[in-house]
């Protein structure tokens, strides 16, 4: 019960991490706002958690939909402690391949979206010496071929993170990054497409552990120690939680 009393939203918390850590965060005893824009997957989830969750429709693309849910948690609860921004999608293509518009979309939510809950969380966060965690990934780290826009996305969320870690650090306000190697979950069990190499993808993640992927609890486990007091001298850190992928 780290988290006893603390007011948390988690965004993409329809599916996969995003649900693993709201259910988390629930189980340690905080009180959790969650956002999807998935809206019968935020029914299930918040259902499924019970007293402790409600949730809400969330783009997080769209600054007004970020400042509704942000306004929603303080006005149910009172204030906000912690914020995860975990939504994010997935895109693998060649490069002559990504257009304007399958770059708009990926920065838009990957990027953009985290910006924007940032900026909309920060003055409640302040009040209560708050903390963020942003779902990264190994992608935040090292460059994955065939990726370019999610790979520039979490690169950016990874800056993001060290920038307001830096600039926040007086209000008392912790900013971190959590960077996955690969986690069973929806996203990657879409099919890549066929005119890439896939081998050349496989061989930029290769894990320690031989390959087998983390289970979405795994991750959850970190984002829980980060938004919790035992964490509280880290701020800005990009926690590897990769099996190695990136150790070398
Ligand atoms: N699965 C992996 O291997 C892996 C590795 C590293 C990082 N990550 C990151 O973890 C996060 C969660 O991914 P996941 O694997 O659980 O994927 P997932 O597809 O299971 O879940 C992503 C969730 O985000 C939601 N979402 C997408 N766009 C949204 C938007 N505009 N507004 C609100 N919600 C939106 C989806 O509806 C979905 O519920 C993502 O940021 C992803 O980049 C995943």
């Amino acid at each position: 019960m780290r988290l006893k009393g603390r007011i948390a939203i988690v965004t993409g918390a329809a599916s996969g991490i995003g649900q693993a850590v709201a259910k988390r965060l629930a189980a340690e005893g905080a009180k959790v706002v969650i956002g999807d824009r998935n809206a019968a997957g935020v029914k299930d989830v918040a259902g499924t958690i019970g007293q402790d969750a409600t949730g809400m429709t969330l783009d997080v693309a769209d600054e007004a939909s970020c400042r509704a849910i942000i306004d929603h948690a303080v006005g149910l609860h009172g204030g906000l402690d912690i914020l995860c921004n975990i939504a994010g999608v997935l895109d693998f293509g060649r490069f002559a391949d990504v257009d304007r518009s399958r770059w708009d979309r990926v920065i838009s939510i990957n990027l953009t979206g985290v910006y924007q809950m940032c900026h909309a969380a920060m003055p409640h966060l302040i009040q209560r010496r708050g903390n963020i965690v942003n779902m990264a990934s190994a992608a935040g780290l090292v460059g994955v071929p065939y990726n370019s826009a999610y790979t520039a996305s979490k690169h950016g969320v990874v800056g993001l993170t060290r920038a307001l870690a830096l600039e926040f650090s007086k209000e008392g306000v912790r900013i971190n990054a959590v960077c996955p190697g690969g986690v069973a979950t929806p996203m990657v069990q879409q099919a890549p497409p066929e005119n890439i190499d896939w081998q050349m993808v496989m061989r930029s993640a290769s894990w320690l552990d031989g390959g087998e992927m983390a289970v979405p609890e795994d991750i959850a486990d970190t984002v829980a120690f980060l938004a919790s007091a035992e964490a509280r001298r880290i701020t800005g850190a990009a926690f590897a939680v990769d099996g190695g992928q990136t150790a070398g």
